[in-house]
């Protein structure tokens, strides 16, 4: 049976000024899980939040975090990230901190033990092959569509082979991320990815419901 679709809209694009309303806002118009976006100005040239602001979140959620570790050493923040309240955290395979496949499975082994789900993230040029020795032990495949860093960017469709890639060897949950709409969405759903990642389209969009309702629909 396929995965259910899920729409995680990313906190990325909110109004950081009224944070917690904003989670309030989203969550009643249909959010299924809220990603948060956690950059480190090395593994991408931006910076975001950390701990202190996930725990902030959890305090004012009824859904999962959905916690996108974009940092050049995940290893040294897996246990604060949970602390504070993800539900899911997901490193990225080219995190030169993982090093090689031991300290990958490691790190996810790691997710895990200490009470959540584990996710793995793939940039838009690493190829699919790149993931494949890690889909026993992840929950959530986490394909990039855009390079990471920024919201607001335009969708990369080479990384539609790459999902129905995935979906061969995956049965769990695949989530894309980066320049998702109403139409890139379908395309996705239709690749085989059943939870839509979506900053700006949600955020900016007159109607959070409406919004939510056309990726799901
Ligand atoms: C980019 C982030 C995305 C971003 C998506 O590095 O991982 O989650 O917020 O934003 P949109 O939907 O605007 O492309
Ligand atoms: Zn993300």
């Amino acid at each position: 049976m396929a995965p259910k679709i899920l729409v995680a809209p990313s906190l990325l694009a909110c109004d950081f000024g009224r944070l917690a309303e904003e989670v309030q806002k989203v969550q009643d118009a249909g959010a299924d899980w809220l990603h948060v976006d956690v950059m480190d100005g090395h593994f991408v040239p931006n910076l975001t939040i950390g701990p202190a602001v996930v725990e902030a979140i959890r305090k004012v959620s009824r859904v999962p975090l959905d916690v996108h570790l974009m940092l050049n050493h995940p290893e040294q923040y897996l246990r604060p990230f949970i602390d504070a309240g993800a539900a899911y955290l997901t490193v990225h395979v080219e995190a030169p901190g993982l090093r090689n496949e031991s300290g990958l499975l490691k790190a996810l082994a790691d997710i895990r033990a200490a009470g959540a789900r584990a996710g793995l993230s793939l940039r838009p040029r690493t190829s699919a092959q790149a993931l494949k020795p890690f889909v026993q032990a992840v929950d959530l495949l986490l394909v990039m569509s855009v390079e990471p860093g920024f919201g607001g960017q335009a969708f990369m469709p080479e990384v539609v082979p790459k999902v129905q890639q995935l979906r061969q060897w995956f049965p769990g949950d695949i989530a894309v991320d980066g320049g998702i709409n109403r139409d890139t969405g379908r395309e996705m759903r239709e690749a085989g990815a059943n939870v839509l990642v979506a900053g700006t389209y949600v955020f900016k969009a007159r109607s959070y419901q409406d919004a939510i309702q056309s990726l799901r629909a």
